[in-house]
């Protein structure tokens, strides 16, 4: 996809749609070897959103920009059983789905130290026309990246879509929040959503995906959605932000 002073390439990951956002610098500049990536950007700590960001830093030196408050989901007793439990569940996952014949390990390091710390609306490091949007509720600290040049928002696991429905991410720990974040994509009126997980990567906006992501968030989840929500409260994190309802 091709933007004034971007190009948008998606492919897909193990469990993920990846997105490579190819700047003109790079095209101009030396070729494109991976120090050419100036920047990974992190919405959340999942291993399918995070796990890479490690890698490239520690291979290659590339800078990751992440949500403030992210190490903290993995910190502690119950956050090193949290990142156990995910990377499993992940690894559980990319089996289902069969992206990869052969099962790899997922294993990362659980915390990123990111080298920039993105707070509500605060820019891209090199990207200054991406600005990070405070998304809370699949965990406490989840971001989104918002183009409002062109009418561009990467939702990572706000919601998901799969055969022309719209879903609610497993798990959504924080419901109300996550409705407040729901209602603020439809205020920000994005022409483009750019999706993590959905057959299609990019998908015109309409308010009607944001009012079927709520309807199923306010129905009864079933019991195997609701065995995963078990797996995904073992954080302190989660019994810090917990909503009292
Ligand atoms: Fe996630």
């Amino acid at each position: 996809m091709k933007f004034s002073n971007f190009k948008i390439h998606t492919y897909k990951g193990y469990v993920q749609n990846n997105f490579l956002i190819e700047a003109d610098f790079i095209r101009n500049s030396l070729g494109r070897d991976i120090h050419d990536l100036k920047l990974t950007a992190v919405t959340h700590c999942h291993p399918d959103h995070q796990g890479a960001a490690v890698l490239l830093r520690d291979k290659y030196k590339i800078p990751a920009a992440a949500p403030r408050d992210m190490d903290l989901w993995y910190s502690g007793i119950g956050g090193r059983l949290q990142h156990l439990s995910d990377t499993l569940q992940s690894q559980f996952m990319a089996k289902q789905m069969k992206q990869n014949p052969k099962s790899e390990s997922l294993f990362y390091k659980r915390l990123l130290h990111p080298d920039y710390k993105l707070d509500d609306r605060s820019p891209l490091p090199f990207f200054s026309d991406w600005e990070a949007v405070s998304a809370p509720g699949h965990t406490s600290h989840n971001i989104m990246f918002y183009n409002k040049k062109n009418g561009l928002l990467y939702i990572a696991d706000t919601m998901i879509s799969s055969r022309g429905k719209f879903l609610p991410p497993v798990p959504v720990l924080f419901p109300s929040a996550m409705k407040e974040t729901l209602l603020k994509i439809k205020i920000l009126k994005p022409e483009m959503i750019l999706f993590a997980h959905s057959d299609t990567p990019i998908i015109p906006y309409s308010d009607e995906m944001i009012d079927e992501t709520i309807r199923r968030i306010n129905s009864k989840d079933s019991l195997f959605i609701r065995f995963f929500y078990l797996l995904s409260k073992f954080t302190g994190e989660y019994r810090r932000n917990k909503e009292h309802r």
